[in-house]
């Protein structure tokens, strides 16, 4: 364990200095033990390791003393134990630490947090005996609507593939190997298990598989998760290219690659196409594995080659015995401080006319908290990435607890809670307070109370957004409208109370122009985990500036953003072939079924859009959006020195260093993460108008200067050359764009790359 985690340091060390060192190398080193093994087992012991013993686990050898692999969802931490059919299994110590979602952890812009994230679930993981933690999620978020938006982190690759890279090495450090996921361009939820997605290979490169990339080569990701859906013709579990050429080839993974739980789909089309481990049942990799091999159409060594990876990784993680595993809560203390550090730096400021945040109790006694949304548990629900938390601060709890005094508050829930088709136990709630549609009208009984609470108080705070029905798992957004009445009850409260602070409860966007009109002041809140209320009554209250950076745009409207414009989303031909909830869980009548449907018309999803992918669409095409990528207020101001690069040109090879200096002109400590995009003047390639390519979080005291440098490593401009097939960097002039938001630029310099 000592060398492991002095490799894994070293790895860190590195990462930071710019040199990579191999860190799929150490899979490798058990190599000659591993084939030994290999040789004394049989066919059948081989292909035993290949599919699922039970629902979160696969075989080990027996015979060998060589342990079962562990597996257990998901991102945000640890899964309950669950059964078959994911029945949980009630067990009085498996309450996890409920991290803050992909959007929100995003949102922090801090590569340190995801590591300390990373490794708070890993160690969580160890104690439930765990080898292999499904997650990060770290797919590209592609539609404002996408069902898993919230789990991803970002519609940017450089910051999605920073923050992976870090999780993978806090896990790892941990001991504890993560399995990114959706190996690849799982970017919708509808017809998920069907879907084609046709995409050109410099997007694909640039884009898509950027996170996967950084998170293998410099994070050193130990598995991989095969998506449900088909990338150019062929289902993740099936891409030679993918698995084979890229990710073993390029990438030199040396890991193994399971398939999302019903994603595979043929025997021969997945031995050929790389996958290791069929999750789950062995209709594929178990009797027909075996016969493909004796009738001579599947080479052994192809079983061999796929057992080793997964030896590998068996051997780089220590199996935890069935002794010490489970015999204490699995969350732990230092997990809920860093889940509560997350939320405290993720919380993003959108608006703030007039300074009404932070709340002063000069202004402000009576706050009124209305919605639903102040209240709901946001732990639960989604499918896969529901955790069973030991406690959870709502918002109102965090404002009660953390009023000290202060202020007096009531509540109003305002609105009914929706529940739609995935993700939700909805056992607290009365059947009264569920609404029948998601654009059901506002319940007069429950806006009237709401407003009577509003007139009372001097401000008021609505706790509007989604809910993790709405978006899950299964299932994408049919729009991004707030729902159940949210925009009229705002609109109502406005008229007995101006002191409208909304906070949005989400994790992907939504549609804000009715909202705007009726708040001075709006903060996106997100999922944000076990301590989340706490965090964000800090904020509000100003305990603390608000730091949190928007890691994707929010659209004016949704038929703005770039896959809706060009009538790429939604696709025409739903065939309703949810993998998950109709072949994964049902019987095999209805599974065939489901497969005639596929059959009859596999939906394709064109990526025209090609790089232009959030703001880098946005911008390129001159739209206006509500807020934009990479914005965040604070209660200070940050004051941009002039920017100075230490060299004039640069060549492959180099890291750039721009240097500013930032003051804080405010009186509050405060953090601001400074953002530094590029613009190629005069390009032969084509290129969006600007991409974000470094930045960092910046702690700073009141009133205090501070002298910041920013690293560009020089082949982070390079572009994928579809002609030689490999990485090029374009020479010429390059604009540097230094600034707090991807719409705030404050400094430009000009540099040239040769
Ligand atoms: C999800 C995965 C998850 C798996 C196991 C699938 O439906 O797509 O993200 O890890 O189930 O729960």
């Amino acid at each position: 364990m000592k060398r492991f985690l002095l490799l894994v340091l070293t790895g860190v060390l590195c990462v930071a200095c710019g040199q990579q060192p191999d860190l799929q190398s150490r899979l490798t080193v058990n190599d000659e033990k591993i084939n030994e093994i290999i040789a004394q087992m049989s066919l059948e012991e081989k292909v035993e390791m290949m599919h699922s013993k039970t629902i979160m686990s696969s075989e080990g050898v027996p015979r060998l003393g060589i342990q079962d692999i562990k597996y257990a969802d998901g991102p945000f931490g640890v899964r309950e134990e669950v059964a078959d059919g994911f029945r949980p299994k009630g067990w009085p110590l498996d309450y996890a630490t409920y991290f803050p979602t992909g959007s929100a952890l995003a949102a922090t812009w801090s590569p340190e947090l995801a590591y300390d994230y990373g490794n708070g679930i890993g160690v969580e993981a160890r104690l439930r005996g765990k080898d292999v933690m499904l997650g990060p999620a770290i797919n590209i978020q592609r539609l404002p609507v996408g069902g898993r938006t919230y789990e991803y982190l970002s519609e940017d690759p450089m910051l999605a593939a920073s923050l992976a890279t870090h999780y993978t090495l806090g896990m790892q450090a941990a001991g504890t190997a993560v399995c990114l996921k959706h190996y690849a361009l799982n970017n919708q939820e509808t017809n998920r298990g069907s879907v084609n997605v046709i995409v050109d290979e410099r997007t694909m490169r640039e884009i898509y598989l950027k996170p996967f990339e950084d998170a293998v080569v410099k994070g050193g990701a130990m598995s991989v998760m095969a998506a449900y859906n088909k990338i150019n013709d062929y289902y993740g579990t099936e891409n030679f290219v993918l698995n084979n050429e890229i990710l073993r080839g390029d990438w030199g993974f040396k890991g193994l690659i399971v398939s999302d739980w019903g994603g595979t789909h043929s025997t021969m089309g997945a031995a050929l196409g790389g996958l290791n481990v069929q999750m789950t049942g062995d209709n594929y990799f178990g009797p027909a594995l075996i016969d493909s091999i004796k009738a001579g159409k599947l080479s052994e060594k192809i079983v061999d080659d796929r057992v080793r990876e997964i030896l590998r990784v068996r051997f780089a993680i220590e199996p935890v015995s069935e002794d010490v595993a489970n015999t204490v809560m699995t969350s732990q203390k230092e997990s809920q401080q860093t889940a509560y550090n997350v939320a405290a730096k993720s919380v993003v400021l959108l608006k703030n006319e007039g300074g009404l945040l932070p709340l002063k109790t000069s202004d402000v006694k009576k706050i009124a908290v209305i919605g639903r949304n102040a209240v709901a548990s946001t732990a639960a629900g989604g499918v896969g990435a529901g955790v069973k938390t030991p406690y959870e601060v709502t918002p109102l709890q965090g404002l009660q607890n953390r009023s000290n005094g202060r202020f007096e508050i009531s509540y109003a829930p305002a609105y009914k809670a929706y529940y739609g088709r995935f993700g939700y136990n909805a056992k607290e709630i009365k059947p009264e307070e569920i609404a029948s549609a998601i654009d059901e009208a506002p319940d007069a009984k429950l806006l009237a109370e709401a407003l009577a609470a509003a007139k009372e108080a001097d401000v008021v705070l609505f706790f509007c957004g989604t809910n993790k029905s709405i978006e899950t798992e299964g299932s994408d957004r049919a729009d991004i409208n707030l729902p159940v009445g949210q925009e009229e009850i705002v609109k109502a409260l406005a008229e007995v109370n101006s002191n409208i602070v909304s906070v949005i409860i989400s994790g992907g966007p939504c549609d804000l122009r009715e909202l705007e009109k009726y708040s001075p002041a709006i903060v996106q809140g997100w999922w944000n985990g076990l301590e989340g209320g706490h965090a964000l009554a800090d904020i509000l209250y100003g305990d603390i500036a608000p730091s949190g950076k928007l890691p994707f745009t929010f659209p004016l409207k949704l038929e703005d953003s770039p896959a809706y414009a060009l009538g790429n989303f939604p696709q025409n031909d739903d065939v309703d072939a949810d993998v998950f909830t109709v072949a994964h869980r049902a019987d095999i009548a209805t599974e065939q079924r489901t497969l005639k449907k596929r059959e009859a018309g596999a939906p394709t999803a064109y990526y025209t859009e090609g790089q232009y992918v959030g703001y880098r669409w946005f911008d390129t095409q001159n739209m206006p959006v509500m807020y934009a990528f990479g914005h965040g207020l604070s209660y200070v101001d940050f004051v941009y020195g002039e920017i100075k690069t230490d060299k004039t040109k640069y060549r492959l090879g180099d890291v750039m260093e721009v240097s500013f200096e930032l003051t804080n002109s405010g009186n509050m400590a405060a953090e601001e993460v400074v953002q530094l995009y590029v613009s190629r003047r005069d390009a032969t390639v084509e290129w969006p108008v600007k991409e974000l390519k470094a930045f960092k979080r910046v702690a700073i005291a009141a009133g205090e200067t501070k002298e910041v440098v920013v690293e560009l490593p020089i082949e982070e401009l390079r572009y994928w050359d579809v002609e030689s097939g490999d990485w090029a960097l374009e020479g010429g002039e390059l604009e540097l764009l230094l600034g707090s938001a991807s719409d705030d630029i404050r400094q430009k310099a000009d540099v040239t790359i040769k």
